[in-house]
């Protein structure tokens, strides 16, 4: 006869809260954690700002309408929860300086709303969404060894000189992939606001015993990306143009280095850190970044989209935004070293099924 008592019981599915559910990323958390049969609850407020319409209804999840901001709505959305992934938040560069507040009260006060919520309910799990912006400039080396430049001059980039260069020679310094321990140099409100909620998660886990893990995405991109916000990324820009019939406008001189990352591999680590959180000790924090891996510039990511959608070459204009970074690449290799994880999507499947991929409806 088997004896059943001692055979390990499979760890139960946890009750998953996704904030901003309904958006572009945290929709495709809720997709992957539905596919791992996780119960999954999500809370969004639904912003007319971000959202161009509603989304359709479904049956699988249980969908609150609130805000994350709002005590009383935090509490109902966190009963019986074991995990929360916090991916609501106000995203993008913004309009101008005037954003400030909205950026500081949706995702410092959200974040400061909802762990004060989960301390209350005794839930000391934690995913939060956080950016590769945090870290500013990406880190390089130059003649005196591993650098941070600050800012770009206006009279540099005027003059087309794009990448910081080093003052011992004048010659551009080598970008490096950034880790996780690089020094940290938010240069914008949501940067900094991004800095502050994970601040805020390692306070919450230092008082409370909680076990939270930072995310630091870098250029996510896919299906179901937004469109006309003031807050898309390039690669929407992009995407978006070449619908209209029209190329893409490449700033600089279309070298910036980023890492273009997909959307389902990003729900794939936020899963990942989902089982991570369950057996970490008490009181841990962690940032993992989060990439592909591979290095592409702004001119490769446009060209393989025009291709893809059989549409206009790119046109390179060498104007530039004063506050861009030039390159910005992640080593994402503590985030498949510790938490197993591998992305899944190649640059060129990824572009090609993006260049034709819908995006989200249109904000009016
Ligand atoms: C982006 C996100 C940031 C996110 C970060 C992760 C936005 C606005 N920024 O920052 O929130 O945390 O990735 O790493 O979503 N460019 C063009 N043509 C255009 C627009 C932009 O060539 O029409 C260039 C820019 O000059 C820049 C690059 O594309 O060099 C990337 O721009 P963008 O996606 O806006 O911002 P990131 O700095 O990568």
């Amino acid at each position: 006869m088997t004896d059943t008592t001692t055979a390990s019981p499979a760890a139960a599915a946890p009750h998953l809260l996704v904030t901003g559910g309904a958006g572009f990323i945290g929709g495709a958390v809720v997709e992957a954690a539905l596919a791992r049969g996780w119960r999954v609850r999500v809370l969004d407020s639904l912003r007319s700002d971000v959202h161009g319409g509603l989304p359709a209804a479904d049956p699988r999840i249980q969908f609150l309408v609130g805000d994350v901001t709002d005590p009383g709505v935090v509490a109902h959305a966190l009963a019986g929860i074991d995990v929360v992934c916090h991916q609501a938040a106000k995203v993008g560069l913004g309009v101008d300086f005037s954003d400030a507040p909205d950026y500081v009260h949706s995702n410092e006060v959200g974040t400061a709303v909802l762990l004060a919520g989960m301390a209350t309910a005794g839930i000391d799990r934690l995913v939060l969404a956080s950016s590769m912006v945090v870290y500013g400039e990406g880190s390089y080396r130059g003649s005196a060894g591993f650098t941070r430049p600050g800012p770009r001059l206006a009279a540099d980039l005027d003059a087309g000189v794009f990448d910081p260069l080093d003052p011992a020679t004048g010659q551009p310094l080598e970008p490096l992939l950034v880790g996780e321990d690089d020094p940290l140099d938010p240069r914008n409100v949501y940067a900094s606001s991004k800095l502050g909620q994970e601040y805020l998660a390692t306070s919450w886990s230092r008082s409370t015993g909680g076990r939270a893990v930072a995310l630091r995405y870098h250029n996510v991109y896919g299906p179901g990306m937004p469109q006309n916000t003031p807050y898309a990324g390039v690669a929407s820009l992009f995407r978006s143009a070449l619908q209209r019939g029209e190329a893409p406008t490449v700033f600089e001189d279309g070298r910036q280095r980023r890492d273009f990352v997909h959307v389902r591999d990003i729900a794939s680590a936020n899963l990942a850190a989902v089982d991570w959180t369950e057996p970490a000790p008490a009181g841990t924090f962690r940032a993992f970044n989060v990439g592909s891996g591979t290095v592409h510039t702004i001119g490769d990511m446009a060209t393989a989209l025009s291709v893809a959608a059989n549409g206009p070459a790119p046109v390179v204009t060498g104007e530039y935004r004063l506050g861009d970074v030039r390159h910005i690449t992640a080593s994402s290799q503590r985030l498949r070293d510790e938490l197993g994880w591998e992305p899944s999507m190649s640059f060129e499947a990824g572009m090609l099924e993006f260049a034709t991929a819908p995006l989200r409806a249109a904000v009016l």
